[in-house]
């Protein structure tokens, strides 16, 4: 990891500006992992063994609350929340409590969150209140058995319930689906009219080589193109040119009026028009999902009550920023690309 050496001279003539890579990308979307830990082991995601963080090694709250304001001030506008799965985290909805000026004050265009809904039960309501007003909520399956088995202890009831509490509390949801090979990808269309009916998009995405799960990637990973063909078979797909700020693109599904998305990092490089970084728990910041380039911001944060010293870290992170990742399923024989989790780097 790269750590960044206090500038020789700290000079308050120092003006931060905006975050543009080198490539001419301007960087607007922070996506914030709060925890390493989940309730779930989902088959894509995690191995059945995770071993977790010292919650000491976390970032506070008032830490995490810091960094985001340092980004807002950088012109991020869209902050997604994500884990592990963000509402395991005890004090979570303080920190949404805190980032929810950044909304009343137009200082964030979106504050979201990307969340396996078991716990949307007890906190849908109040993400409301904090100006969330769109979620991602991840369901793989509409079958209980093949649910518990993809997450390894999950019920679906509980994703189900917490749906509906989304739902019910106003927040317009966009169910996940990783396509697994032979475990979900007969479920497609179900999910899809699922979704639809209950006034939910839905988005399909292709596992990514990310961590050592336990399994070969290659026997998970299904290209969507495939299953995109398969699916012009039994619905119209008219292009749409919607765009939520993430890598999705969208088809509107004449027959139910509702948006299905692809995300295809490995079937469809879409590193081109990539506008986002990622911080992990600890505070390190990953300029790329697929990449090890990474710097650590804790220190800086920790080093100094002014935050030049970060905007400092922030900026060479954006300079290090790679072109794209190089996932391949098929050259790393099957194996994890990256070696950490997607439940480090927070999706
Ligand atoms: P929207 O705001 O709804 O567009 O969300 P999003 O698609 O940005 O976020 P979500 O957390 O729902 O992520 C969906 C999938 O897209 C996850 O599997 C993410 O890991 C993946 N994803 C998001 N950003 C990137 C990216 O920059 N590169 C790659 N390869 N995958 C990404
Ligand atoms: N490949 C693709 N998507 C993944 N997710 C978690 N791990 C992977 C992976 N290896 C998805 C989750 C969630 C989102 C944040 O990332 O299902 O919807
Ligand atoms: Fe938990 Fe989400 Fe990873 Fe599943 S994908 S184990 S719900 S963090």
């Amino acid at each position: 990891m790269l750590s960044v050496a206090a500038p020789a001279r700290q000079s308050d003539s120092y003006q931060p500006e905006s975050l543009v890579d080198r490539f001419g990308r301007k960087i607007t979307y922070l996506r914030l992992s709060v925890t390493d830990r989940c309730d779930l082991r989902c088959v894509y995601c995690m191995s059945e063994t995770m071993k977790f963080l010292p919650k000491n090694e976390l970032l506070s709250l008032d830490e995490l609350d810091r960094l985001c304001a340092a980004f807002v001030n950088r012109g991020i506008r869209k902050i997604r929340i994500s884990g592990g799965e963000p509402l395991v985290r005890r004090d979570i909805m303080g920190l949404f409590r805190r980032l929810s000026h950044h909304i009343d004050y137009h200082r964030l265009d979106e504050l979201t969150l990307t969340t396996n809904g078991t716990q949307l039960g007890r906190h849908a309501r109040e993400l409301w209140c904090c100006g969330v007003r769109r979620i991602n909520l991840s369901l793989d399956s509409l079958d209980a058995d093949q649910y518990r088995r993809i997450t390894r202890r999950g019920d679906l009831k509980d994703a189900l319930y917490g749906l509906d509490a989304a739902q019910n509390a106003g927040l317009a949801v966009k169910i996940n689906v990783v396509v697994l090979k032979g475990i979900n990808d007969h479920e497609i269309e179900d999910l899809i009219l699922f979704a639809h009916d209950r006034g939910a998009d839905i988005s399909l995405i292709e596992t990514m080589p990310l961590g050592d799960v336990g399994v070969h990637r290659a026997d998970q990973y299904v290209s969507l193109s495939a299953v995109r063909e398969s699916l012009e078979r039994r619905f119209t797909l008219e292009e749409s040119s919607y765009a939520s700020g993430g890598p999705a693109r969208y088809v509107t599904v004449k027959e139910t009026g509702r948006r299905l998305g692809f995300i295809t990092p490995l079937s469809h490089n879409f590193c081109e028009s990539c506008n986002r970084i990622r911080v992990t728990c600890t505070g390190t910041l990953y300029s790329c999902l697929g990449q090890n380039n990474a710097i650590d911001l804790r220190a800086p944060l920790r080093a100094s009550a002014n935050n030049q010293l970060l905007d400092h870290a922030i900026d060479a992170a954006i300079r290090d920023k790679p072109a794209g990742h190089d996932f391949s399923v098929e050259r790393t024989a099957g194996r994890a690309g990256i070696d950490r989790h997607m439940s480090v780097t927070g999706g």
